[in-house]
């Protein structure tokens, strides 16, 4: 591991905005379920989650747009999401947190309703078939997300990806979810303004490439 990891690694531990449970911590309980608006945000503010946040572009970007809402960045990638705890430490936003962990174990971080909206960000694609259940849109983690999330939730995806927006489209569909805003072309017209003003690390990687950038939202219909 280079020296540069090292250091991100140990710094990681000194971020009081930063949580990371061993699996065995995770299992006994973790502290904040069901706690968060009490605990750690000190207020009653809709909790906006960021899964596969990288860097955490959306987590922290939203956070400075909407200082009446409070958000949480999750990713395994704990060297990449030093880049937002960085940022949070010196900028001194409060409404802010990040979570290391593998998003399959997402529904130990939540209680019941603690959650208002989620933002899938340039999620991996898992092309292949035999792989559609780890997409992060796929009906099986939505039905992780729907053990914490209220009933009047809003999911956001953006993507470059046309195989997994065209099946997150088909899922909506066939789940009695509710079609919100859909864009096949971001810049091109009419997305909300925090879709085309923040860029994260990745978007900005494929549209060097020229690709195209979709965007949809829609509200989980949870029963
Ligand atoms: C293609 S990157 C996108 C990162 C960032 N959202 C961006 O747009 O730059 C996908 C991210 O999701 C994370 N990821 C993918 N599957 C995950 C999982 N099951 N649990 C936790 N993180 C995951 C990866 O570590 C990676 O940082």
């Amino acid at each position: 591991m280079g020296k540069n990891k090292i250091r991100r690694f140990e710094e990681n531990l000194t971020f009081r905005h930063l949580f990371q449970q061993s699996f065995d911590e995770l299992m006994a309980g973790f502290p904040l379920k069901g706690k968060w608006h009490k605990e750690y945000f000190g207020n009653d503010n809709p909790i906006v989650l960021e899964l596969g946040c990288g860097k955490g572009e959306y987590t922290v970007g939203l956070a400075q747009r909407f200082p009446d809402k409070n958000f949480i960045g999750l990713d395994i990638k704990g060297s990449r999401m030093w880049v937002g705890c960085k940022q949070v430490e010196k900028s001194g936003l409060k409404n802010v947190a990040f979570i290391r962990t593998r998003i399959s174990l997402i529904q130990h971080f939540f209680g019941k309703d603690e959650v208002s909206e989620i933002w899938l960000t340039f999620s991996d694609p898992q092309p292949r078939k035999s792989k559609e259940k780890k997409r992060l849109s796929s009906p099986q983690f939505l039905k992780r997300y729907s053990h914490f999330l209220r009933d009047d939730n809003t999911i956001h995806m953006k993507t470059d990806n046309r195989l997994l927006f065209d099946f997150t489209l088909d899922v909506i569909g066939k789940h009695g979810h509710e079609k919100g805003f859909v864009s096949f072309d971001v810049y091109g017209k009419g997305a909300p303004p925090e879709v085309m003003e923040i860029q994260t690390y990745y978007e900005e990687i494929w549209r060097k490439e020229g690709r195209m950038i979709h965007y949809l939202n829609f509200r989980m219909n949870k029963t």
